[in-house]
């Protein structure tokens, strides 16, 4: 597939897996995906599993990334783990943001745009994750809420920072229930992001940002979501359990 931007595809592991089912998964992922090199691929352990994955991925196109961390650097902050601490497992992305994040831990877009700017001062990468309710797409919200959180959840990232800042795109109905938005309104709400960036920033930076599509990617519907112009990866929770499926989706997205 000959795309603008590299894809990037990863998976959130979520609180799945031990380290030593987390191990395993590494050692099926490392067989499936050996020569991909078209592709981004990251993977997303939960952090008691990084230490361990970090050296099993070391000679592999497999890169860390984190589901969570602290807008803070260091302090009395009792259970959360901080950028630096995850630089030292070598993690590279982390996810900020995540529906289930904003929905179970209230997290705002204020809060969200404070790690973002924690992540960049400790060179990570930033996937920052916006997507609309059901109740809000039937209300016809859906781009004013787009808006609001990519501009909110942005504040304060400079350009620079914002190319190396991974979008993800989730409408929050298609998480984890087995519906997929269609590759239409999948590529409507990529482009009108793309939109938002462009007023934010200018068309060079929103050109060279990569929106990921999440919510209920599979092996069967990856090709024709990677197929859209402004759908640049996929943020992947459920497939990406198994190496079998993870692959299947990474190979049918190249
Ligand atoms: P899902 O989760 O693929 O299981 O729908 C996606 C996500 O939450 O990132």
């Amino acid at each position: 597939m000959n795309k603008e931007r590299k894809l990037i595809i990863a998976g959130n592991w979520k609180m799945n897996k031990t380290v030593a089912e987390a191990l395993d998964l590494v050692r099926g992922l490392k067989l499936e995906l050996t020569n991909v090199k078209e592709v981004d691929l990251v993977i997303c352990p939960p952090f008691t599993a990084l230490s361990e994955v970090s050296k099993a991925v070391l000679d592999s196109n497999l890169r860390l990334g984190a589901q969570n961390m602290s807008e803070h650097n260091f302090g009395a902050y009792t259970g959360e783990i901080a950028a630096g601490m995850l630089k030292e497992f070598s993690v590279r992305y982390v996810i900020l943001g995540h529906s289930e994040r904003r929905q179970y831990q209230k997290e705002s877009d204020e809060l969200i745009s404070k790690k973002a700017q924690a992540a960049h001062g400790a060179s990570l990468k930033p996937i920052v994750c916006v997507g609309e309710t059901l109740t809000e797409r039937e209300g016809g919200q859906t781009e004013k809420v787009l808006e609001m959180q990519v501009r909110g959840s942005l504040a304060g990232v400079t350009k620079d920072q914002m190319t190396e800042t991974v979008v993800a795109y989730e409408p929050v109905w298609a998480i984890g229930t087995g519906k997929t938005a269609t590759t239409a309104q999948a590529q409507e709400a990529h482009a009108f992001i793309r939109g938002l960036l462009v007023k934010m920033y200018d068309e060079t930076v929103a050109r060279r940002v990569r929106i990921q599509y999440g919510g209920s990617v599979k092996p069967a519907n990856a090709r024709e979501l990677m197929s859209q112009p402004d759908v640049d990866g996929a943020l992947v929770g459920g497939a990406s359990l198994e190496a079998r499926s993870f692959g299947d989706i990474v190979k049918n997205s190249i």
